[in-house]
């Protein structure tokens, strides 16, 4: 497995000293500096396609992003892929209660997952779909070559199915009450209120969380992978050092405890690909989520005649990294190295796991605002403001990382802002002033800027071994020399003397030459700002140019590469990312605004007709693309209704499940452009914020007649 030695030689010695870098190619130690350019493949998790990206995804999509960008500064040929795993039961459902297609659904994720990645500056090579004609090719493909090795097993198994809704029931669409405590309405296999872990069959009254029918136990034809066939091959890879030693040791219990065959079939209706030859039966979507990364691969050569093959066959002088939360380890750290086996095809080079984002010390949660999606991010603050600190957090182990929001502002002010850019903002306005924006033609301090220089290869070994915290440590305390330096001579004092614009000129040229070494190295993480400072610097920041230094040369006028980060936006951003209090109020239309100043009298006969009943809120979602509806699912007591209501503005549909409230239920179903609304909520108040629903007293149910 290639590993860069110097990192960890310097970890154990303490040494500051520059180590070369040595590099192993199955076991070669090989010199990089004289190595041909590395061909990489890369990918991050594919993100589901049931729901936006939050600031956890980006956690990840940045750790890879950083790393990819690296290897390309060090003149490898890297490419990172992804795509959004579009396949299962959550996205049918969803697509269906929003009355679209799942393809329609999947496309819309597809094109916000993209903004948002983009947002953030993702240089994917490719992003892609599990639903794609590759990955279907692919899937079936390693399938058949399962099978035909023996390695594909099938069987009955008895499962939860919902007999109105024709379909059977994972865990988590079965809900009813806790069998310990008793508290209603829990979900799948464990109780939120006592926390207690059961199996769904121990639930009192269990019901479909999807049709509220209660669940039949089912037989049906399962296919399984026959994961106990690659014990040893699997006991080898977790001790090949190809995973992080917490990995492996986490993989180890399953090992341990023995491997178990794994159910890679679900029954129709589902939405993936249905297995060649058994008809009804669909791949389950882990077994096409992780073939995603070669079909998104197998996309991008296809467009760009990029080669392939020497990717995914063994043997091949290309390596493959695999970056994933540590949620999903055993998927591609014993289920993926299996398949892969079994297809005849090559193994990942490693696999980098990493921790969980929490925010302010705890789980990212809606009620206090810090469960912040991509996009709400990007329309409150600029993107390397969070590469940045995620890059000054992230560590090559598993453990979880914290966005401290306080401790965000302050580090990017302080650091980007204070200690980076400052440096070029003091030295180019004297540039500019006295010497027409052109550097001297010899380096005043070649010492500093020598060390600053060769500290490049230790801070090249760190981004490698993805200790980023740890680089950006090293670089931010060049910038600190490197103000020290300027603070030393105090050009602003100079420049007021008779007889020392010569030494004005020196430092400042010194301090530019400084700041281009620096943004070098924070090229990875910040490439919008290293761009604006190429532009200023008139000159790429090229890793392997630096031993040049920037001599009799001119710059462009300095503009401002960053902003500081006003405690203000951040305040606002978490505004925008908890339950709607403060929506913008829509002012009443003219029509309403009449009916309520003169409301017509009406016969009690006609009033009669209204069949209003107390409504059960058993779900509430948004709505793709609508601005003001949320779609509310309904229950009557023995039946269930699907509601459009105009009150997005004034609820978070997490508030509103459990609630009771009254609802029209005889108004003719409607069709909406997002699916048929079957009746009306009552709300009071204006409109926007100021929007209240009604609520009966405790004691009424569900299904009641309101009279
Ligand atoms: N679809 C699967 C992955 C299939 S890969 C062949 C999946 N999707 S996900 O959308 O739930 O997560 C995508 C990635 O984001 C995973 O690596 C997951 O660990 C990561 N994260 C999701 N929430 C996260 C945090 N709060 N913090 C850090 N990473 C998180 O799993
Ligand atoms: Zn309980």
């Amino acid at each position: 497995m290639p590993r860069w030695q110097s990192a960890q030689r310097m970890k154990s010695t303490g040494k500051t000293a520059i180590v070369a870098p040595l590099f192993h190619v199955h076991g070669h130690p090989v010199n990089m500096a004289a190595n041909a350019p590395r061909k990489i493949l890369v990918t991050s998790a594919l993100p589901y396609a049931n729901g936006p990206l939050h600031l956890g995804h980006m956690l990840e999509q940045v750790q890879t992003d950083i790393w990819v960008r690296f290897q390309k500064s060090r003149g490898h040929d890297c490419l990172y892929v992804c795509a959004d795993d579009a396949h299962g039961t959550a996205i049918m459902l969803a697509a269906e209660k929003l009355g679209i297609t799942p393809e329609q659904h999947i496309e819309t994720m597809r094109k916000a997952h993209e903004q948002d990645s983009a947002g953030f500056l993702i240089d994917f090579a490719n992003f892609h779909s599990t639903h794609s004609d590759e990955n279907r090719k692919w899937s079936e493909e390693i399938y058949s070559r399962l099978k035909s090795n023996g390695h594909i097993a099938s069987r009955d198994i008895i499962q939860a199915f919902d007999p109105e809704k024709q379909l059977f029931l994972a865990d988590r669409f079965i809900k009813g009450t806790c069998p310990r405590c008793k508290t209603a309405d829990q979900y799948g296999d464990n109780c939120e209120a006592c926390g207690a872990t059961y199996s769904p069959a121990e639930l009192i009254d269990p019901v479909s969380a999807i049709s509220g029918a209660t669940p039949i136990d089912r037989e049906s034809e399962h296919f399984f992978f026959k994961l106990p066939a690659f014990t040893t091959m699997l006991k080898t890879w977790l001790d090949s050092d190809t995973l992080q030693p917490q990995v492996a040791n986490k993989l180890r219990e399953w090992t341990d405890a023995g491997l178990q065959e794994w159910d890679i079939s679900r029954d129709a209706p589902y939405f993936g690909f249905e297995i060649p030859g058994e008809p009804g039966k669909y791949f389950y979507v882990w077994l096409d989520a992780p073939i995603g990364y070669i079909a998104s691969f197998d996309n991008y050569c296809a467009r760009t005649g990029h080669e392939f093959d020497a990717y995914w066959h063994p043997g091949g002088d290309t390596e493959l990294y695999h970056f994933i939360g540590k949620d999903i380890i055993n998927f591609h750290g014993l289920f993926w190295p299996a398949m892969l086996h079994s297809a005849g095809l090559r193994t990942p080079t490693a696999i980098y796991a990493h921790g969980f984002l929490t925010v302010n010390g705890t789980k990212m949660s809606k009620s206090r605002g810090t469960f912040i999606n991509a996009s709400t991010y990007l329309e409150h603050l600029d993107a390397e403001y969070l590469r940045y600190y995620f890059a000054a957090k992230l560590s090559n182990s598993v453990d979880d990382i914290d966005l401290n929001l306080e401790d965000f502002v302050q580090r990017v002010n302080s650091d980007v802002v204070g200690k980076v850019v400052n440096i070029a903002s003091r030295c180019a306005g004297f540039l500019h002033k006295g010497f027409d924006d052109t550097l001297t033609d010899s380096c005043a301090e070649p010492e500093l800027l020598a060390q600053c220089i060769a500290a490049g290869e230790q801070i090249a070994a760190l981004y490698e071994a993805r200790e980023f915290n740890k680089a950006i440590r090293e670089i931010i305390a060049l910038a600190d020399k490197a103000n020290q330096y300027i603070d030393g001579k105090k050009p602003w004092v100079l420049a007021k003397e008779e007889g020392r614009q010569a030494e004005v000129h020196e430092v400042c040229s010194v301090g530019i030459n400084l700041f281009r070494v620096l943004m070098t190295y924070l090229k990875p993480v910040l490439p919008a700002m290293a761009q604006k400072a190429e532009s200023f610097l008139n000159t790429s920041l090229d890793w392997s140019a630096l031993e040049e230094p920037l001599l009799g040369h001119t710059l462009a006028r300095f503009t401002p590469l960053i902003t500081r980060i006003d405690p203000k936006q951040v305040e606002a951003m978490v505004a925008a990312s908890k339950p709607a209090e403060a929506a913008v109020e829509k002012p009443a239309t003219p029509e309403k605004k009449q009916q309520n100043e003169a409301p017509q009298t009406i016969e009690f006969d006609d009033f009669a007709k209204v069949d209003l009943r107390i409504a059960q809120i058993i779900a509430a979602e948004h709505v793709e693309g609508a601005d003001k509806l949320l779609r509310l699912q309904l229950s009557l007591g023995d039946e269930q209704k699907q509601v459009f209501a105009g009150i997005k503005s004034a609820y978070q549909p997490e508030d509103l499940v459990g609630k009771l409230t009254v609802m029209v239920a005889n108004l003719a179903p409607r069709k909406m452009r997002f699916g048929i609304s079957e009746g009306m909520v009552l709300a009071a108040g204006p409109g926007g914020e100021e929007l209240y629903l009604l609520e009966p007293h405790a004691g009424a149910k569900p299904g009641m007649q309101v009279k």
